[in-house]
């Protein structure tokens, strides 16, 4: 039996028609893009073109995308880069408590330079709690993620963004659960900033992007050497992977024209999971959600052992648990809601994508079903049972 991969917030599959130019472009693509002559020319004609197909993806205009080396350069660059290029030490940013550690650990960094940071609580759904009482004169950025990659809850980055545009503040967002699986569209928002990533949309790991919308002020680059990107960040460009990263927003626009199948398929699995195993709790607010991601817990039952479990049978998913975050720490995400640990430790992240089919996820939730039901027996007896 094939495996069933159910993990697509970690990382994606590179497509088919990526992998194929990717491979083109090294074997045939020698080229420096800042070389003059013909051959460092044709390198330049593939970031150009990659450049417009990210632009198009989110709706900006080419010169408005700074490519990085992922989602976490993106999201370092709007931070340090606006708190240190504004040149106000001792300045004041707003985040929130479910960010990702890439927003995390700079703004811990930041404080440790003098900058106030303030982190906006979440109540039980996820849900963000109201910017407007934290801001001040002092304010000078604003950096809410928009999808929550354990839980997918979509944060109103609407109002947020507008909340801090009336007060001249920046703000960012870190879109890289979102672009790509829902459709997003900059000039629709009131956002200064953006992160995206190639790998959570079926490109290649290792390139993403930071849209800067025109008119932003000069940030401070943390990566800087020579004048590549318009000396927003230096070092030669990732040529390869940013014509794949290109490349998998092209399809991506495609991809999302059937968003409603992804949703359907994540909720017809959770219809049988529901129905087949008792003491089943979702978490997160089911309203505002990405269309491919599903947090439970399953009461009694240790997630460690059932992802254990499910590898064993083939299938991939993630826990919110200490273990597997590798930090001893059950998941800010989930602690942040005021999920209590037992239940945290409970809980798996079930995230599809474009490829899942219906017959893979009715498969995995007889498997689902069946090792809970195993390690609960195993459980109720005193020891785990591994299948
Ligand atoms: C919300 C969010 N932001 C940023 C990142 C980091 O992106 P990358 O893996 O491209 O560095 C991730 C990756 O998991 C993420 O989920």
């Amino acid at each position: 039996m094939d495996n069933i991969y159910l993990d697509h917030n970690a990382t994606t599959p590179v497509a088919p028609e990526v992998l194929e130019l990717v491979t083109s472009v090294l074997r045939n693509q020698m080229g420096n893009p800042s070389s003059v002559h013909s051959v460092g020319r044709s390198a330049r004609v593939l970031v150009d073109e990659a450049r417009e197909q990210v632009a198009s993806l989110i709706g900006a205009s080419p010169s408005e995308i700074v490519f990085t080396s992922g989602g976490t350069e993106a999201n370092n660059f709007a931070l340090l880069g606006a708190a240190l290029g504004l040149g106000k030490t001792g300045g004041h940013i707003v985040t929130s408590l479910v960010e990702h550690p890439s927003i995390l650990n700079p703004c811990r960094q930041l404080e440790n330079l003098g900058f106030k940071i303030d982190r906006l609580k979440v109540d039980n759904l996820g849900r963000v709690e109201d910017l407007e009482g934290y801001l001040s004169d002092s304010t000078l950025l604003v950096s809410l993620q928009h999808a929550n990659s354990e839980t997918g809850v979509l944060q109103d980055i609407e109002r947020a963004g507008e909340i801090a545009r009336k007060r001249g503040i920046l703000f960012h967002t870190d879109a890289v659960q979102s672009v790509g699986k829902i459709p997003l569209q900059v000039q629709d928002l009131p956002v200064d900033m953006l992160s995206v990533s190639a790998h959570k949309l079926n490109g290649p790991k290792g390139v993403g992007a930071l849209y800067l919308r025109k008119g932003t002020p000069d940030l401070f680059s943390p990566v800087c050497g020579g004048g590549q990107e318009k000396k927003r960040r230096g070092g030669t460009e990732n040529v390869a992977g940013i014509a794949g990263f290109g490349k998998a927003c092209e399809l991506a626009r495609l991809s999302m024209q059937n968003a409603s199948n992804l949703s359907s398929l994540r909720d017809h699995f959770f219809h049988l999971v529901s129905s087949m195993i008792p003491g089943v709790e979702v978490f997160g607010d089911l309203e505002n959600r990405l269309t491919n991601t599903l947090n439970l817990g399953f009461e009694g039952v240790e997630g460690d052992t059932l992802l254990i479990a499910l590898d064993m049978a083939g299938i991939a998913v993630s826990t919110g648990s200490a273990c597997s975050s590798g930090s001893g720490l059950p998941s800010p995400v989930l602690t942040a809601m005021g999920i209590p640990a037992d239940k945290i430790n409970s809980s798996i992240r079930f995230s599809l994508g474009w490829s899942n089919t219906k017959a893979e996820l009715e498969r995995a939730a007889v498997i689902l079903a069946q090792t809970v039901s195993l390690n609960r027996a195993g459980t109720y007896a005193g020891k785990t049972i591994k299948t």
